[in-house]
């Protein structure tokens, strides 16, 4: 018999507790097991951005969320930093997030790529594929009801798009993904670092952010 299945039979007999202890000794396994993840990138060297980080970048924010950013890799400040997201762009990501009252901590903040490609240039295929499973076990864990995709890397991704895809085509649209089972909505935006460049792209991202924000529950 399922955990699940046991649950629901102990409580048709009346045990109220029972639920509450089930789903508390699950998260504590997904936890344990994102920590364990963790630890497996931080000594991964199973593409050649190894060689030039000075940190891994896994990932940061509240585990058990149901929003979950991903973004394209680690730039300079992430990679002396350890953290995603810490620099001009991810400072508008937080100025943007502001906006509706919602803070960082709240969603979880993660990269297609974990390190730093020198330079800052584009991440390769074959980067892209070697860590493309920490990503995948991430979202399996985390279970978010919503991914944002923030630029086009991400999105061609998560959304197994054609190499060329332009996020100007798929950005604001909801896709349905599965992910251990589990379906999962992805919307694809603009990056924040494209909007430090453009910033005529800020209303539609702001639009794509809140329809994100509203399909995960944060507002109404
Ligand atoms: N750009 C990204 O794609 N990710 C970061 O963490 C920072 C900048």
């Amino acid at each position: 018999m399922s955990l699940e299945k046991l649950v629901n039979f102990l409580e048709l007999l009346g045990y109220e507790e029972v639920r509450l202890k089930g789903e508390k000794e699950m998260e504590r396994d997904k936890l344990r097991e994102l920590k364990e993840l963790e630890e497996k990138a931080k000594n991964c060297c199973a593409c050649r951005l190894c060689k030039t980080r000075n940190n891994v970048v896994f990932g940061e924010g509240d585990p058990q969320t149901n929003l979950m950013f991903v973004g394209e890799a680690p730039g300079e400040q992430e990679d002396i930093q350890g953290r995603p997201f810490v620099g001009r762009a991810g400072q508008l990501l937080n100025r943007f997030l502001n906006l509706y009252g919602v803070n960082r901590e709240k969603v979880y903040i993660t990269n297609v790529v974990k390190c730093r490609p020198p330079n800052n240039r584009n991440p390769e295929v074959d980067e892209i594929e070697s860590c493309y499973p920490f990503l995948e076990k991430q979202i399996e864990l985390i279970e978010p009801k919503v991914i944002l995709c923030l630029g086009a890397f991400a999105a061609r991704t998560i959304l197994n798009l054609p190499e060329k895809t332009p996020i100007s085509r798929i950005r604001g649209k909801e896709h349905k993904i599965e992910v251990g089972g589990k379906e999962v909505a992805v919307i694809p935006t603009f990056h924040p670092a494209y909007l430090l460049r453009n910033r005529r792209g800020e209303p539609e991202f702001q639009k794509d952010l809140e329809k994100a924000l509203k399909l995960a529950g944060f507002i109404g």
